[in-house]
């Protein structure tokens, strides 16, 4: 039987089997990927795939801290980290540790995510000092978009330095793993054999540490818009598409509710 790992276990999975990740925002798809995840990301994503956001920008501490609480309640087996929300870290350290510890306190996850690489390394620092386990995110960074003109690949020629910087920066303030998103394939493995933390990549390369989804893209479940490296394992929207027209036909035929659905005047014989 698995057992919880914690951020040294997932450290120490540098350069084994490749870390499983996916995001999960409540109890039931917690649950589903619980079987089969190490770590089980509360990402601020949760505001654009269940909210209706138009980004990321707009997330709340309470969303995150309810939605944690949510997904808390279906792990048993996984590590859960929670992402910062924008405007709840970059003021200053001070401020990234009473929202972190809130984090922590309030929904028991083992760590929290939160974007940047140089500038931040600073306040990675001032937490992962104080007992919080930090995983970085460094590349495309979405909270980040106003001022990187779109969801654009990072890093590619010249620009590599500073992807190369921020993974070094979040290295030395303690990180216990970095996401790695967007960035081109040759760059996230030159990051993966440079760095001795886990990379888990998005759109990054398989020869990440790991992989990571959000998980209501992976299902087809948020169709809004597909990223290229949002990988379709399903298309559970389409099929409950097609559930849902075939319930309002059954309803306008009066073919729901059937005799199986319905009480009739006098309760059964209770059975002997
Ligand atoms: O918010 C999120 O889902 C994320 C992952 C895509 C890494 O940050
Ligand atoms: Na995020």
């Amino acid at each position: 039987k698995r057992t919880v790992p914690t951020p040294s276990d997932i450290l120490a999975r540098k350069g084994g089997t490749p870390l499983v990740c996916l995001t999960a925002y409540t109890t039931p798809i917690a649950q589903l990927v619980d079987e089969q995840c190490d770590i089980v990301l509360v990402g601020d994503s949760v505001g654009m795939v269940l909210h209706g956001l138009p980004s990321t920008l707009g997330v709340t501490m309470d969303m995150m801290v309810m939605h944690g609480q949510a997904v808390a309640r279906g792990l048993s087996r996984s590590m859960m980290v929670v992402d910062m929300p924008f405007g709840s870290y970059e003021e200053s350290p001070e401020q990234a540790f009473r929202n972190a510890a809130r984090l922590m306190a309030e929904t028991g996850c083992s760590a929290v995510k939160l974007e940047g690489g140089v500038e931040i390394a600073p306040t990675i620092r001032h937490l992962t000092a104080r007992s919080i386990p930090v995983m970085a995110h460094i590349g495309l960074t979405p909270q980040a978009i106003n001022t990187l003109g779109g969801y654009k690949v990072q890093g590619r020629g010249e620009d590599a330095k500073r992807i190369l910087a921020d993974a070094d920066a979040v290295v030395e303030a303690g990180a216990f793993s970095v996401v790695l998103e967007k960035v081109p394939a040759n760059l996230a493995d030159e990051i993966t054999a440079r760095i001795p933390i886990p990379t888990i990549g998005i759109g990054a390369s398989a020869g990440c540490d790991g992989q990571i989804l959000v998980v209501d893209d992976m299902l087809g479940l948020f169709t809004a818009f597909k990223p290229k490296f949002a990988k379709r394992y399903a298309t559970l929207g389409q099929d409950a598409a097609t559930a849902i027209e075939s319930y309002a036909d059954e309803v306008r035929a009066r073919e729901f509710p059937a005799a199986e659905h319905i009480f009739g005047d006098t309760a059964p014989e209770p059975k002997k």
